[in-house]
């Protein structure tokens, strides 16, 4: 990751080196957005809440690391700080939604609803479907989801290897992806290629923790290189992916 890092920073670029209107666009209008949207303070309220729950949960980890955390206690407090996006990555993740209006959503790892809830609440007429394996977890989530009154949310439980299928027999497309659970390499590529059949032009994926392990990198590397894939931007913490025929396939790397 280290090694990645160093990567990373030496080839990232800010506007001045993005020469694709279409990436200079939402580098500028999304990326770099600084106003502060009530979604913000709702959410943060949360996670300050939470911050602050010492309750313990079993966890059911069917995601990369399990075997060794089958019905481990943690404090919500704990899984707060160690599993659930920063207000800098999951803000981002509210403002790619709010800017590109997707109408069907999908999270794949929802732990305790905060990327969920900031992806609800940028658009109040699409439908987030969000995906926990951990039932102890999501029942917080639920609880999160309730005290902001979000309606659009439809919470699965389950592993993402016999929920997701199932759920894409149901569904014409996916507009917008959150991959954030279950860190393999031949998982993540399994879901990508799922989640593919649904695409359409306009479809965005985002991959979480894309140079985590030498898998998720060698995921990454499998994605970006993928004939249906046309622009790809890595910010590290996330990289995202856009399908549009028109653009050339090209690869950013963008400080954020
Ligand atoms: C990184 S956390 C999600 C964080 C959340 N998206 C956020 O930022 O607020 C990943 C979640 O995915 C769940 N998970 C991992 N692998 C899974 C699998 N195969 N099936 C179902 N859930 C899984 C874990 O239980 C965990 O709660």
């Amino acid at each position: 990751m280290a090694i990645n890092y160093l990567k990373y920073n030496r080839l990232k670029t800010n506007e001045h080196g993005i020469h694709s209107p279409f990436v200079f666009e939402l580098y500028n209008h999304v990326f770099k957005n600084t106003s502060p949207y009530y979604a913000y303070s709702a959410v943060e309220g949360i996670r300050s809440r939470l911050s602050a729950d010492k309750r313990i949960l079993h966890v059911k980890d069917l995601g990369a690391g399990s075997g060794h955390n089958q019905g481990k206690a943690r404090s919500v407090q704990r899984i707060l700080k160690t599993a659930v996006k920063s207000p800098k990555y999951s803000q981002l993740l509210f403002r790619l939604a709010n800017h590109f209006q997707p109408d069907t959503i999908l999270e794949l790892g929802t732990s305790l609803g905060i990327s969920t809830m900031y992806l609800a609440i940028a658009r109040s007429k699409s439908t987030v479907i969000t995906i926990e394996g951990c039932p102890e977890t999501r029942q917080i989530a639920l609880e999160n989801f309730a005290g902001l009154e979000l309606s659009n949310v439809r919470s699965l439980e389950g592993n993402f290897d016999t929920q997701l299928p199932e759920l894409l027999k149901t569904l014409d497309t996916l507009n917008f992806v959150f991959f954030d659970g279950n860190h393999r390499k031949s998982a993540t590529i399994s879901y990508f290629e799922q989640c593919l059949e649904k695409v359409n032009n306009e479809s965005i994926f985002i991959f979480d923790d894309i140079y985590w392990s030498k898998e998720m990198t060698e995921a990454w590397e499998i994605i970006k290189a993928h004939p249906k894939v046309k622009v790809t931007i890595d910010i590290f913490q996330l990289g995202i992916v856009f399908f549009r025929k028109e653009q050339v396939k090209q690869h950013f790397v963008l400080s954020y």
